[in-house]
């Protein structure tokens, strides 16, 4: 296997200009330091692409697409990373000094190829057990059979079967040559503390989880007892292989169809899965039941850009995917929503009912998702004023997010009609939330405007369209200018208060962003999740955006290392650490062969042998997560990005230690499962205080006005009830442990 040679793609980078590899594909303009054109990702009407040349990277405004070079190639032509660094080598001429991997990558590439061949065998060793075993035949098969499922579904889906008793799978693969060693990698097998090995989901119908490709790198298994305290399904861990929320149940089989039928169906399950697909409706995919993640969203998005979610008529299910909905209409989705009639999942739907019935429904019952969530919103808060308006300022949450200006417009007219609403007012609204979401974005571009010779200065016309906006809210000169004066003093004051729970939340992310929290996901099965994941998930659930730009910006620039190089660092990395640990077993081994007298003493040393250099090879691993960010950000090129990072990076801010009863030391890194929830509820309840602020402010100022206007003042007092109201729901979720991490 060939790699590309580390010097080489240092050479790509140098040499690639983002405004020559974009010139490509896009013609551009000058405009100031920068270049702008019509960007290639989405239909562009004016433009919102800029180029900086500055900044060796390319962004759109309007859908937020862009990057290095590498990444514009990669996204514009749809090439891997490796594809795209040729693309550029061949573009500047650079010879590609290929070159064989060294031992440690290749030991390394054939751990995960060992990985993957095990999970292939796997899978085979499932199917023949279901098909050709008489337990697999009377216990697997035949509950399959009485759940409907057809043999071609089983075939098309690799469904299968893990014996009850013994460790058939174990067995059987190290019959056929895997160690426990890569069976425990991947989560076929479990190992227990005292080193022996399992298998994990005996007993078990499976359900294999492909990549897009096709390749096998996860397994579900559904136990076939009803015993409640037995979780249904057991899911194997994440592993080297398996990111959970990089994969979506089924989309290897419902690809094609999704890009036929231009849309993709989402539901929860692997069984609605199963049963709509053998039905004929095979552009459906599962969530396995949490929310989507951005990783997923953008799967779905390379096959199309319609999702159709199907919902069971269960309400509380319902409203707790609301939030997630908006991520993807950020994306650009278009959503539409189907009801099921009560008592109906997408699985036991489509067993009762023929395609062209299930079809029919579909089509009448396809709702728009907005005037979804407006019909129930607007249910739920009949008669309440208050709840009213919260509902009004969720929809319109949600319309503000739609990055096409035109359809966030039709959606704004059609909503003032069912809501009743004067659609100007909603307009208001909604340029206020985006005016928000893109002040961070307006700060940067003042900031490099600034920076800028003088000759360059840009006219406010020509800031992008979506920055336009801002100036009605913060530009002083514009005929918005007595409101303007009053938003400014509570903007800043807002922003101190936040400031430091930000920075907070910052420092977490800048110094331990990449560590996995073990985590029990809301089926209590163990999954792990990235900090930084973990952190922007809790706020985007909330639409919570840092105040502070530069704040933003960290977090763009750490998912964007996160996107380029990290993959393949961390590849090398972990190869040399294996490779290390190797190195220190051997030689370990070496002086226990010299020195111990018998059988017995051997074993012992050994296990204390292992413990050790297990240990090691963590703590390495630990601090090559640790740095990772801290060493790209600080050469970001923005040199607010760089300061920040070295002042938060840098142990100035020591290690809060804390001492337990054993004086055993805990690191802030064993504590990240205390800290971190209550620095991100520390964020919101300070963003409740800062509101609840401006709201007092505002109350004095209806109490000095010359004409007292009743209806604002209740107006204000109601929004100040419901900021308390939600504040003791913090404050009691702040002690009560059951919704924060293990
Ligand atoms: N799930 C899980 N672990 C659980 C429960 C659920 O991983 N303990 C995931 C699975 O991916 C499952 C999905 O959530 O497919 C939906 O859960 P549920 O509706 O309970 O399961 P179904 O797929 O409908 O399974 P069945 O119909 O066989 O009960
Ligand atoms: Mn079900």
């Amino acid at each position: 296997m060939k790699r590309i040679d580390r010097e080489t793609v240092q050479r790509i980078f140098d040499s690639a200009n983002i405004v020559d590899v974009v010139s490509d594909f896009v013609s551009l303009k000058r405009r100031g330091v920068n270049y702008i054109g019509l960007c290639p990702f989405h239909a562009d009407r004016s433009p919102s692409f800029y180029v900086s040349p500055a900044k060796n990277i390319c962004k759109c405004f309007s859908c937020g697409k862009g990057g290095s070079p590498v990444n514009f190639i990669m996204e514009h032509e749809q090439m891997t990373y490796n594809e795209a660094l040729r693309y550029l080598a061949k573009k500047y001429s650079i010879e590609i000094e290929e070159r064989e991997m060294t031992k440690e990558e290749q030991e390394r590439e054939s751990a995960r190829e060992s990985m993957f061949a095990a999970n292939e065998f796997a899978l085979k060793h499932f199917e023949r057990t279901l098909t050709d075993t008489p337990d697999g035949r009377d216990i697997g098969l035949a509950y399959f059979r009485e759940r409907g499922i057809t043999d071609a579904a089983i075939r098309k889906f690799h469904l299968g079967y893990s014996l009850e008793r013994g460790n058939d799978l174990l067995q059987e693969a190290t019959k056929a040559g895997f160690s426990p060693d890569i069976l425990a990698a991947t989560g076929l097998c479990i190992r227990r503390d005292d080193g022996t090995v399992f298998d994990r989901f005996k007993g078990r119908v499976i359900y294999p989880v492909h990549t897009i490709s096709g390749k096998v790198v996860a397994f579900g298994g559904r136990t076939l007892r009803s015993d409640k305290k037995i979780a249904k399904y057991v899911n194997s861990p994440e592993s080297a292989i398996y990111s959970k929320s990089r994969e979506l149940y089924g989309l290897y089989q419902a690809k094609k169809s999704i890009v036929e039928k231009k849309k993709c169906i989402l539901v929860e399950g692997y069984m609605d899965v199963i049963s709509m697909s053998q039905l004929g409706i095979e552009n459906v995919v599962a969530s396995s039941g949490t929310s989507l993640t951005e990783g997923q969203i953008r799967l779905i998005h390379r096959f199309t850009d319609t999702v159709t979610v199907i919902y069971d008529s269960d309400a509380a299910g319902i409203k707790a995917s609301l939030r997630g909905i908006n991520m993807l209409l950020a994306d650009g989705l278009k959503i539409k929503v189907v009801l099921l009639p009560d008592g109906d999942d997408p699985d036991s739907f489509a067993q009762s009912h023929s395609l062209s019935e299930v079809e029919d429904y579909l089509k009448e019952h396809e709702t728009d998702f907005i005037r979804f969530k407006t019909d129930i919103l607007l249910k739920d808060a009949a008669g309440d004023p208050i709840r009213r308006s919260q509902a009004i300022t969720d929809i319109v949450g949600s319309i503000a997010v739609i990055p096409d200006e035109i359809t966030r417009s039709i959606y704004t007219q059609e909503c003032a009609r069912s809501l009743d609403i004067d659609e100007k007012v909603l307009l208001r609204e909604i340029a206020k939330q985006i005016a928000e979401r893109k002040e961070h974005a307006a700060d940067d571009y003042r900031r490099e405007k600034a920076r800028a010779s003088i000759s360059d200065i840009v006219s406010p016309s020509e800031e992008p369209a979506s920055l336009q906006s801002i100036g009605t809210v913060t530009d002083a000169s514009t005929n918005a200018a007595n409101a303007s004066t009053t938003v400014q003093r509570h903007v800043s004051e807002t922003e101190s208060i936040l400031e430091p729970y930000e920075r907070e939340l910052i420092r977490y992310i800048i110094r331990y962003g990449l560590h996995a929290l073990p985590f029990d996901d809301e089926n209590g099965q163990p999954t792990q999740v990235r900090v930084i994941d973990y952190i922007s998930d809790e706020l985007s659930y909330e639409n919570i955006e840092f105040s502070h730009a530069v704040y933003s910006k960290i977090i763009d620039e750490c998912r964007e290392i996160i996107n380029s190089s990290f993959e393949a660092d961390l590849d090398r990395a972990e190869a040399e650490n294996l490779n290390q640990r190797a190195i220190d077993w051997n030689e370990g081994q070496q002086r226990i062969a010299q020195s111990a007298q018998n059988l017995q003493q051997i074993k012992s040393q050994e296990e204390t042998l292992k413990a050790e250099v297990d240990n090691k090879y963590w703590e390495r691993n630990a601090r090559f997560l640790s740095s990772y960010l801290i060493r790209h950000l600080s050469c970001s090129s923005d040199p607010d990005v760089r300061s920040v990072t070295t002042e938060l990076g840098t142990s100035r801010h020591k290690l809060s230690k804390y001492h337990s009863k054993f004086s055993h030391v805990e690191t802030e890194q064993e504590r990240l499962f205390d800290l971190l929830p209550r620095a991100i509820y520390g964020l919101k309840n300070a963003r409740l205080s800062a509101r609840h602020k401006e709201l007092q402010a505002r109350l004095s100022e209806l109490s000095k006005a010359p004409n007292y206007d009743p209806e604002a003042t209740t107006n204000v007092m109601l929004e100040m009830r419901a900021l308390e109201q939600q504040r003791r729901e913090y404050a009691s979720l702040l002690g009560d442990r059951v919704v924060l991490p293990k």
